[in-house]
């Protein structure tokens, strides 16, 4: 599960606070160069500092946790001459795991291959792809702009899921019905069949033993996951473009759950419990595995 809050964007009040901005899909963030600034005065000989976290993990939190690094290259920065300027380097994103690393199913250098330096959002989250999956992630299903404060969409908006594997399938298979057909224009100059093209080896038979139930749209609130519309992990990942009414069928006679309730997935809430059966046909190895099926042309 990911908390959601963020600084409040006032530098010159405070360099952290929290704020309830989005659902809980939404990662706490601070702004670094405010921090930096309260922290300094108090820095180690070597220059080095310490800055405690703003907001304390509840205290039945569970699990690993990633710190992203972005840096924003459209902020306004003022130099040494006084001038203001709306544009610095566009610095890498980072990403750090102190604990087990959340591997993903992809290589930012594939999605590069095309992107040359996939970005978005300002390009404050830029060329490392697997910075994307700390928001883009099983639980994020928000409004395409921000909600009001009482966690509510302004009238007529669009809701949606933006799990990584709902959005990106969505995205270059080109959906009709993803975000209200935002991507229906785009053109993939391949077939969207050649799985190898985006995924590493053998990372797309199945999805992996720890993912969770996707969420696809939000509840009556957004701030809470457990009333998310969500999909079990495979149904949702094989879905995004097997989407016919049968292949939902031949999900749910697997164990699979289409377009139910988080809080009505098998287990908890829609937490990894592997009920799906996928796996004993379509995994490696097996005898239906998925990449026997795709990857038109591609010599194996
Ligand atoms: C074979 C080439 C190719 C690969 C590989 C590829 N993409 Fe794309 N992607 C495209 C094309 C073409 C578009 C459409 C661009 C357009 O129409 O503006 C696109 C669009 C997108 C968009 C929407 C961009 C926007 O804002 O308009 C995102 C996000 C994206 N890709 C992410 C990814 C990610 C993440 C990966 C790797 C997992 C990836 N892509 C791999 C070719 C590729
Ligand atoms: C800090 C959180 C965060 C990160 C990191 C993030 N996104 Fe998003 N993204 C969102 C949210 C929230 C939305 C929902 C709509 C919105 O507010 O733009 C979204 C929507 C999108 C959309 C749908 C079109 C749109 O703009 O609404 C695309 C495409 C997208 N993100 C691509 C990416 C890619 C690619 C990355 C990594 C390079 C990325 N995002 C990283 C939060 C994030
Ligand atoms: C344009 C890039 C792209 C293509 C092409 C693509 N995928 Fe994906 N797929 C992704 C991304 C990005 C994710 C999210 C990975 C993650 O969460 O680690 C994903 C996730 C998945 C997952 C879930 C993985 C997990 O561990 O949760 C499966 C299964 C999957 N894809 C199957 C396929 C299959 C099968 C094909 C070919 C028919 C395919 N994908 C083609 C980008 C792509
Ligand atoms: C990115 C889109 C995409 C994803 C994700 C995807 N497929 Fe496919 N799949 C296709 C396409 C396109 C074809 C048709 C292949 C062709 O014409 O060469 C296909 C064909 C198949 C077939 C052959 C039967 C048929 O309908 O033609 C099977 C079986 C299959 N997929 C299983 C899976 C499974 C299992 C998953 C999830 C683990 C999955 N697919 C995920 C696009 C996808
Ligand atoms: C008992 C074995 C078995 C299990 C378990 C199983 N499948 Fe399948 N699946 C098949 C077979 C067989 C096919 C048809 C293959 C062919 O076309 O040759 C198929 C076809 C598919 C297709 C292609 C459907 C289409 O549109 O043509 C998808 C997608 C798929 N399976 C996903 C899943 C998912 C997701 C699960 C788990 C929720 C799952 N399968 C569980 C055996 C299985």
């Amino acid at each position: 599960m990911v908390l959601g809050a963020r600084q409040n964007d006032d530098l010159s009040i405070q360099a952290v606070q929290a704020l309830n901005f989005r659902d809980t899909g939404y990662p706490y963030r601070m702004r670094l160069g405010a921090i930096q600034a309260v922290a300094a005065p108090n820095a180690a000989a070597d220059g080095s500092f310490d800055v405690p976290f703003f907001q304390a993990l509840p205290a039945d939190f569970t699990g690993d946790v990633v710190f992203g690094l972005g840096g924003h290259p459209a902020w306004q920065t003022t130099d040494q001459n006084g001038d203001v300027y709306w544009e610095r380097a566009a610095a890498v994103s980072a990403l750090y795991f102190p604990g087990t690393e959340r591997v993903a199913a992809f290589d930012s250098a594939q999605c590069n291959a095309c992107h040359n330096r996939l970005l978005a959002h300002g390009s404050n989250r830029n060329g490392n792809v697997e910075f994307c999956l700390i928001c883009h992630n099983a639980d994020a299903a928000v409004c395409d702009v921000n909600p009001l404060p009482d966690g509510s969409c302004p009238a007529g908006v669009t809701m949606e899921g933006y799990g990584m594997a709902l959005m990106i399938h969505s995205v270059h298979s080109a959906s009709t019905t993803w975000l209200e057909g935002w991507a229906q224009d785009i053109t993939y100059p391949q077939a969207i069949a050649n799985c190898d093209t985006c995924h590493k080896d053998g990372a797309y038979d199945v999805a992996r033993t720890s993912a969770r139930a996707v969420s696809t749209d939000h509840g009556a609130d957004i701030r809470i996951w457990t009333d998310d519309i969500a999909t079990t992990p495979n149904a949702a990942a094989c879905g995004s473009c097997h989407s016919s009414v049968a292949a939902a069928g031949h999900f749910s006679s697997n164990n699979g759950q289409v377009g139910v309730a988080k809080s009505d997935i098998l287990t908890v809430g829609g937490l990894p419990n592997g009920q799906e059966a996928c796996a004993v046909c379509h995994g490696t190895g097996s005898e239906f595995a998925t990449e026997l099926y795709h990857n038109p042309g591609i010599a194996e």
